[in-house]
């Protein structure tokens, strides 16, 4: 199961002047904001979970909300994902995958979910 997903960083700075911690609040947590700082990584969050929600196949919406997905960084800066629990019992996902890149403006995020036949 594979998920990509492209984001413009400036619909996220707009996002930002616009509606403030609030906005961002809409799809990362405290921690995710806390770690995220500059509006690329959050652009590259928010293609991450945009990924993901493709990767299981439903989208962002009632079977998974942005609050389903996690996200985290290593000391390395190398990011990792993870479904709530009840998401990933469902799916049967046993492990998920991600990776970021950014440049001319726009992030870019592939989520990789491995699962149980
Ligand atoms: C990690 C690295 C591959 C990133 O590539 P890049 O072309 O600079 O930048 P990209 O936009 O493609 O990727 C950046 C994203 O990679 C991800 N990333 C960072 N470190 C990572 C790691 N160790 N492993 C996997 N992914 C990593 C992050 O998501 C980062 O974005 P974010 O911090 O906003 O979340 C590159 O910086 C690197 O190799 N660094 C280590 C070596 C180094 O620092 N060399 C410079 C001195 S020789």
């Amino acid at each position: 199961m594979i998920g990509i997903d492209i984001t413009q960083i400036g619909r996220i700075e707009k996002l930002y002047l616009k509606w403030g911690e609030k906005g961002l609040g809409k799809f990362l947590s405290q921690k995710e904001i806390n770690i995220a700082k500059t509006p690329t990584t959050i652009a590259g969050f928010w293609a991450a979970k945009e990924a993901a929600s493709k990767a299981l196949g439903t989208g962002i919406g009632k079977e998974c909300s942005f609050s389903d997905i996690k996200i985290k960084k290593l000391p390395s800066g190398q990011p990792i994902i993870k479904y709530k629990k009840h998401i990933r019992k469902k799916f049967k996902i046993l492990n998920s995958h991600l990776s970021i890149t950014h440049d001319g403006g726009f992030a870019i995020a592939v989520v990789v979910n491995e699962v149980k036949k």
